[in-house]
């Protein structure tokens, strides 16, 4: 069983809807001379569905993983513009968001679909990064973790507990996403307890083992305060991700981090 100070610390780039040809490579000319020396954070880097295989091209040499945004819930056939998880895979991808807030409240993902997705990217041999968190509305009336532990529920109910633990949450808090508001480490930590908690409830083996990343404005300079506590195993990075500088800080923090 891993203890918080064994569990591999972790932190994932998502780039959303940004970047060019041109960009990516520059990108990832400064960044990944930098962090593919890291041994003590895993790393991964979501780009646009175009520039996937482009990006798994130039990470081909070093340790950093590629990871995709979304994928559909279908596993195959006449489902124009939606790209399957088998697709991903092929593509070199190990890991793929699923649910991010942005997902669920602009394009009308519900807990139903979340779970189908975890799932088909599991039957893929993807890794899903399953996102979860409360809105300001919902912190101010006290029901955070009420929300975090039904959206943790809908996959658990969909696929059971050991395949839940086969992929890494993410809490990330809305008001915090691409605010600049980052939560406090003290409130960040609460829920990452919570939620390691709720695991142990389930699969006792499974509190210890799963990587809970947090994520909503973490940059270069909160990213350490974050990491040391003892229930966040890393960060999900959006806007920091896409400047190389901010990047390479805050894998180097979750780096440091790891054996603290
Ligand atoms: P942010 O985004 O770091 O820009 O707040 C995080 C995310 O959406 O995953």
């Amino acid at each position: 069983m891993q203890t918080s100070s064994n569990r591999k610390k972790m932190v994932i780039g998502n780039w959303k809807m940004n970047g060019s040809s041109t960009a990516n490579a520059s990108l990832l000319r400064s960044v990944l001379p930098v962090i593919s020396r890291f041994e003590n954070v895993e790393i991964a880097l979501c780009p646009p569905y175009p520039y996937l295989s482009a990006v798994a091209d130039l990470l081909d040499d070093s340790e950093v993983a590629l990871g995709a945004q979304n994928l559909s819930a279908e596993l195959a056939g006449a489902h124009t513009g939606e790209v399957s998880a088998h697709m991903l895979h092929d593509n070199g991808c190990r890991f793929v968001l699923v649910g991010h807030s942005e997902r669920r409240a602009l394009y009308a993902e519900d807990d139903a679909l979340v779970a189908k997705k975890f799932s088909t990217a599991l039957q893929a041999g993807l890794i899903p990064v399953l996102c979860v968190g409360e809105t300001f509305a919902q912190r101010q009336a006290g029901e955070t973790q009420a929300i975090v532990t039904s959206q943790l529920s809908a996959v658990l109910n969909a696929v059971g507990v050991d395949d839940l633990v086969k992929g890494v949450i993410a809490y990330e808090p809305v008001w915090a996403i691409g605010t600049g508001e980052t939560a406090t480490p003290e409130q960040a930590q609460a829920v990452h307890r919570h939620i390691r908690q709720w695991l142990a409830t389930q699969n006792h083996a499974a509190r210890a083992d799963c990587r809970i990343l947090y994520g909503g404005s973490v940059k270069a300079d909160n990213a350490e305060q974050l990491f040391l506590q003892p229930d966040i195993d890393g960060g999900l990075i959006g806007g920091a991700s896409l400047d190389a500088m901010s990047f390479v800080a805050i894998c180097s923090a979750a780096q440091d981090k790891t054996a603290a």
